[in-house]
């Protein structure tokens, strides 16, 4: 079947089974143009906080499809690939982060959302990329503070805020292969360009950055810029939306230090890229594969996820 009529088929099933699809920004593009509401990893949890679907299609990685689970327990939620994991993730089993918080009794713990409900459960608040920062500066000064998992978010939160937290030693394979070398041949290249970095990038290439922020920040920035060219240090899918958005404008992706297909300019994430319309359409058609988690397990991590969303809507975010 053709992309144009398997996505009006995608569309058919989601409406009469009253499915909202939710994506992120780093999906394919034809998977960004099916979905309801496709957004950064805050958004999305937010919109699944608030939907009054039967069934959620998460078109992301597995923690993304467990905050909608861990959010909306009745409802039935729906992930096109189960193996589209994510590296960061992984980097943070949740027993051997139990332990390292049980090390540190005297510590407020605060998460990424790329973490297993697991590692959340044991998590006092979680944060996304466009919140970590006033949500790691609403603690008092004084409160020793642990971050998990990224050590790369982490410094810059600790670089911009001024605070110490002990952090994980994780990271993000994607976001890792990006080296100062080739921002530097890109703005060589594009002399008149913004640099948009995402700070699950290493330190290096953030100091080249003219803007450091979440996939919905750089968008946002990128289209309300008087700029017309940017220099996008992310993973590429969110160039689908930031062309959409701003035809007129040049978007140039930035090639990881040793890409997969020599010459090729993207750096994608191989488990977001798991995620196609053909897998959307079965998953649909199915009702499988289906994210369940144990109910102890689940209760746990709702807590921190509520409170930074109660948090984010108390600080307008
Ligand atoms: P944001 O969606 O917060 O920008 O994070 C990007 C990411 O790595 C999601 O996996
Ligand atoms: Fe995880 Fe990195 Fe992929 Fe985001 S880009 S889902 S952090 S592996």
């Amino acid at each position: 079947m053709n992309k144009k009529d398997l996505s009006s088929d995608i569309r058919r099933l989601a409406e009469a089974k009253r499915a909202v699809i939710l994506a992120h920004y780093y999906t394919e593009g034809a998977v960004q143009d099916v979905a309801d509401f496709v957004g950064d990893s805050l958004a999305l949890a937010q919109q699944a906080a608030k939907t009054e679907a039967d069934i959620i299609v998460m078109c992301g990685v597995h923690f993304m499809a467990e905050t909608c689970k861990i959010l909306c327990p009745a409802k039935k939620v729906l992930i096109p690939d189960p193996e589209a994991t994510c590296s960061l993730a992984e980097s943070c089993p949740g027993d051997s982060f139990a332990e390292f918080v049980r090390q540190h009794p005297d510590h407020k713990v605060i998460s990424y959302v790329n973490t297993s409900a697991a590692t959340k459960a044991v998590t006092d608040i979680v944060v996304t990329s466009s919140n970590a920062r006033q949500i790691v500066e609403s603690f008092p000064k004084d409160q020793a503070l642990i971050f998990g998992p990224d050590r790369n978010l982490g410094s810059y939160i600790n670089s911009i805020t001024g605070r110490e937290m002990l952090l994980w030693d994780g990271a993000c394979h994607v976001h890792e292969r990006f080296s100062p070398a080739k921002i530097l041949e890109a703005k060589a290249a594009h002399p008149q360009a913004l640099v948009l970095a995402h700070p699950e990038c290493k330190a290096p290439v953030l100091k080249l950055a003219d803007v450091v922020g979440s996939t919905a920040r750089l968008l946002n920035y990128a289209v309300q810029s008087e700029c017309r060219e940017f220099i996008v240090v992310t993973e590429s899918g969110i160039l689908h939306e930031m062309q959409r958005q701003a035809p007129e404008k040049l978007f140039i992706p930035v090639a990881p230090e040793a890409p997969e297909t020599p010459g090729c300019s993207c750096n994608e994430c191989n488990y977001m890229r798991l995620v196609t319309l053909e897998k959307l359409y079965r998953c649909l058609k199915d009702e499988a594969p289906e994210v369940v988690l144990p109910e102890d397990i689940r209760k746990k991590a709702e807590r921190p996820i509520r409170a930074m969303l109660e948090l984010s809507a108390k600080l307008g975010l």
